[in-house]
């Protein structure tokens, strides 16, 4: 099982190291609505940002609110130059427009890097804003000592969020990479070739060990509610851990990484504000 929470915690003592109180950076999270996993991802946000010092300010919106207030809002924030982050949880109430919204915000301000000018920065190879999750996903096989170049890569998933960017970041490393989605067919026999298999589905225990290769690498990107209540990932872990040589856990795995990498976000984002306020 490869240990991220030894290397987040690495992370968030070299990003409380490198800010030391001389720099405070302030991220603005808005949360609309009262859906309780968003409200605890939040917490989870807001709290590792107070121990590195990072500053939060936490925006909370009924779920009523307009699309039109919503921007307006975002708006604000972009034009306000104490705030360094805009975070806009995901998902958003039905009656509002997701894109607009995340192209409202501020490239520059974008630590999510969900805005159309960092994911075609991502897509062209230039400098933009990672999503959080993928880039934690590559730092986790880099800290494992993984080797991407030339391997088959494998992803279940297409989302804007996991499945596409880590396709991408996997492909710039040299892997030869195959998106699955659930219009595949014989989805196990393109899994069970992978060495490199990453799980982005949202389906609990969907992964299981006859699709896995022996010896295969297996990212559990999956946060899903099982049967009995508990947190679960996509992959069916104490059968499918037999056979990889490396595997990520959930609830532990991925999660606390890609925190980690909204931190590093928050301070690129402010560094780069920095640096373009200097002249
Ligand atoms: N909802 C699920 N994952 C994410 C994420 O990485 N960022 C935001 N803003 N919302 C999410």
């Amino acid at each position: 099982m490869i240990d991220t929470k030894t290397l987040s915690k690495n992370k968030r003592e070299k990003i409380k190291k490198q800010l030391d109180h001389n720099y405070i950076p302030c991220l603005a999270v808005i949360l609309v609505g009262e859906n309780p996993a968003s409200l605890s991802y939040v917490k989870g946000k807001e709290k590792a940002c107070r121990e590195v010092g990072i500053s939060t300010i936490t925006i909370t919106l009924e779920d009523r609110i307009t699309q039109e207030e919503l921007i307006k809002l975002i708006d604000e924030l972009n034009i306000d130059n104490s705030v360094d982050g805009i975070l806009v949880q995901l998902p958003l109430p039905s009656h509002i427009d997701e894109f607009a919204v995340i192209n409202a915000i501020d490239p520059s301000k974008d630590v999510d890097g969900f805005h159309p000018s960092n994911v075609a920065a991502l897509y062209l190879k230039q400098k933009g804003i990672i999503p959080c999750t993928p880039k934690g996903i590559i730092d986790v096989l880099d800290f494992a000592g993984v080797e991407i170049e030339g391997k088959y890569a494998v992803v279940i998933g297409r989302s804007n969020i996991v499945g596409m960017p880590i396709s991408k970041l996997l492909l710039d490393r040299n892997a030869t990479v195959t998106i699955c989605h659930s219009k595949t067919k014989n989805l196990s026999d393109i899994t069970s070739k992978a060495d490199i298999l990453i799980a982005a589905v949202g389906k609990p225990l969907f992964v299981t060990a006859d699709m896995v290769k022996e010896g295969a690498v297996v990212i559990d990107v999956g946060v899903n509610r099982g049967e009995n209540g508990k947190l679960c990932g996509d992959v069916d872990f104490e059968n499918v851990k037999e056979k990889t040589s490396y595997i990520t856990k959930v609830p532990g795995g991925i999660g606390p990484m890609t925190i980690t990498c909204l931190l590093e976000n928050t301070v690129e984002c402010f560094m780069n504000r920095k640096v373009l306020s200097n002249g």
